[in-house]
């Protein structure tokens, strides 16, 4: 018997929702420092309501000594100066809500800035009010950190505290302490600081890093990876058994959406580890629920064949609870480009793919426009990751250079000096050029965002994967309102892909031959993925 997929799903607004991840650096600089801001942002409004997503999801925004990027956070509940104001996000809120569009927020749980009020407080002395906030251990006899523990950044996570004579833990930067959610007036403080953002009106939030919240209480050491090799970056070479994803951490989030619960209609996302079996816990239970939608990232992670891609759908819904809901991300701040994973030419159908899966579908901006990774010479570097751990290409840069506008030099983004190089090539690779062309990646989106919404057999919740022959993936989609057929060549040479009944094309990744009619059998040209209408 053919599998079929289906998941129970409400009337949510999240449901079915696309949805686009602005860097808020890298947008829009409206004030010529060469950052982007969050008036920036409300001058290009335009733009989303045209890409017709449901929703946005803005990188972090707060007050940060931006040593990683905005993910070390010295005031949760402020903007920082480079972005604006407060006034200017309720700017923003409203007039995204004035159009439509909803609005979700990084959420940053798992640490703080070193320079937050709360850290300095909590290393001042060990007789702090605030000392538990932060998860502090003594050293060992002859003075080394209290366990093997990596940092994601490379080196200990344990930074010594001279003036206190004890460890604090980090997970990513030294100048990211985690927050101690073992303490229950933390867990407080961290859910007043989501009710404060829910007030204001945002709609959710995406929970960074969500499976690292608590560590092992025993702090045990994490064992060798027995995959690793040396060119395995270091960091990676232990299996994070006791600092990821703990049965703990599962239990804070479901704390965190209890806390959401209180308001209407608010989404928590979260960045979770999706590539092994511990992925369904983010959902929770029925009866205690955690992550709406836990990111899914298994379409970049897969090598980009017919047969992988077909195997990674396969196992993530497959790996997804009944009462759970799929959700699929093709890029974000800390992954390759997908024009840069699978080339210009398949990028084309890999959104195809994405934008016609069951479930919610997370983007990154930039990627509507086919932007790749961008070259950043080693004098203009700003992540540490790069600079902590050489040699392995982990620099987050590439994919995080400023939005490209228009086919000038500073591509429409900044007046002054951008804070990273807008790369080569603005040419055709810019929102105002494609804007114009009825065939490019830009207008691709458009259509395929557009179809998402409109098509109900899209709208359903159903798949059943079809056999596609060599390189074409193929699944039918279907609910009450008719049927669709999927069919996407990723090869370079033509296809032919046989299915049962008459059939129309509703939408071509070249966009062209709409409306064809073809019967029991399709012809696919290289790198073409089509969507058609099933009589
Ligand atoms: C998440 C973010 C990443 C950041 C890290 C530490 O993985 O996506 O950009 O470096 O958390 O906050
Ligand atoms: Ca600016």
């Amino acid at each position: 018997m053919t599998p079929t997929y289906d998941f129970d799903g409400g009337l949510e607004w999240w449901r079915h929702a696309a949805i686009y991840q602005v860097l808020p650096s890298s947008f829009q600089d409206s004030n010529g420092d060469g950052i982007g801001d969050l008036p920036g942002i409300l001058s290009r409004l335009d733009h989303i309501a045209a890409l017709g997503v449901t929703a946005i999801w803005l990188s972090p925004i707060y007050p940060s000594p931006m040593r990683d990027g905005g993910y070390d956070i010295s005031d949760f509940i402020g903007v920082d100066p480079s972005f604006g104001t407060l006034q200017d996000f309720d700017r923003l809120l409203a007039a995204l809500h004035a159009r439509g569009i909803k609005l979700i927020l990084d959420f940053v749980p798992n640490h703080s800035s070193d320079r937050h009020p709360w850290f300095i407080e909590s290393r001042a002395s060990r007789g702090s009010q605030k000392r538990d906030w932060y998860v502090w251990a003594d050293p060992r006899p002859d003075g080394a950190p209290p366990n093997n523990w990596l940092s994601r950044f490379g080196g200990s996570a344990w930074e010594f505290d001279a003036g206190t004579h004890q460890y604090y833990y980090h997970a990513f930067l030294k100048e990211q302490p985690d927050l101690n959610w073992r303490n229950p007036a933390l867990r407080e403080a961290m859910a007043e600081v989501l009710r404060f953002w829910m007030r204001r009106g945002v709609d959710g939030f995406r929970v960074d890093a969500s499976g690292v919240l608590i560590e092992d209480a025993l702090l045990r050491d994490d064992p060798p990876n027995p995959t690793a090799s040396e060119r395995t970056p270091p960091p990676e070479r232990q299996k994070r058994v006791f600092t990821d994803s703990r049965p703990e951490a599962i239990a804070c989030l479901a704390g965190l959406r209890a806390v959401t619960e209180d308001f209407p209609d608010r989404l928590l996302a979260g960045e979770a580890d999706t590539t092994t079996d511990r992925a369904a816990r983010f959902y929770g239970t029925p009866d205690r629920p955690c992550l709406q939608l836990p990111l899914n990232f298994g379409l970049l992670d897969t090598p980009w064949n017919a047969r992988s891609v077909a195997a990674a759908m396969d196992q993530y819904l497959n790996m997804v609870p009944s009462h759970g809901w799929p959700c699929w991300a093709l890029g974000g701040h800390d992954k390759i480009r997908v024009a840069e994973r699978v080339g210009s030419a398949q990028a084309r159908v890999a959104v195809m793919l994405h934008m016609t899966l069951p479930g919610t579908v997370f983007f990154y901006a930039g990627d509507e426009i086919g932007m790749h990774q961008m070259p950043v010479p080693p004098e203009r570097i700003r992540d540490p990751f790069e600079k902590l751990v050489p040699g392995y290409g982990l620099g987050r840069d590439p994919e995080r250079t400023p939005m490209r506008w228009c086919p000038e030099p500073k591509a429409g983004f900044t007046t002054g000096e951008p804070w990273l190089p807008i790369g080569p090539e603005v040419g055709a690779l810019n929102v105002a050029t494609q804007a114009e062309d009825p065939r490019s990646m830009l207008a691709l989106y458009r259509h395929l965002i557009a179809l998402r919404r409109e098509q109900p057999a899209l709208r359903g919740a159903r798949l059943e994967p079809l056999r596609g022959e060599d390189e074409v993936v193929a699944f039918r989609r279907e609910s009450e309102g008719g049927a669709v057929l999927v069919a996407l060549n990723l090869g370079g040479s033509r296809q032919s892909f046989a299915f049962a009944g008459e059939s129309r094309v509703l939408l071509s990744t070249r966009l062209d031959r709409v409306d064809e009619r073809s019967s029991g059998r399709m012809e696919l040209r290289p790198d073409e993925g089509v969507v058609l209408g099933l009589d």
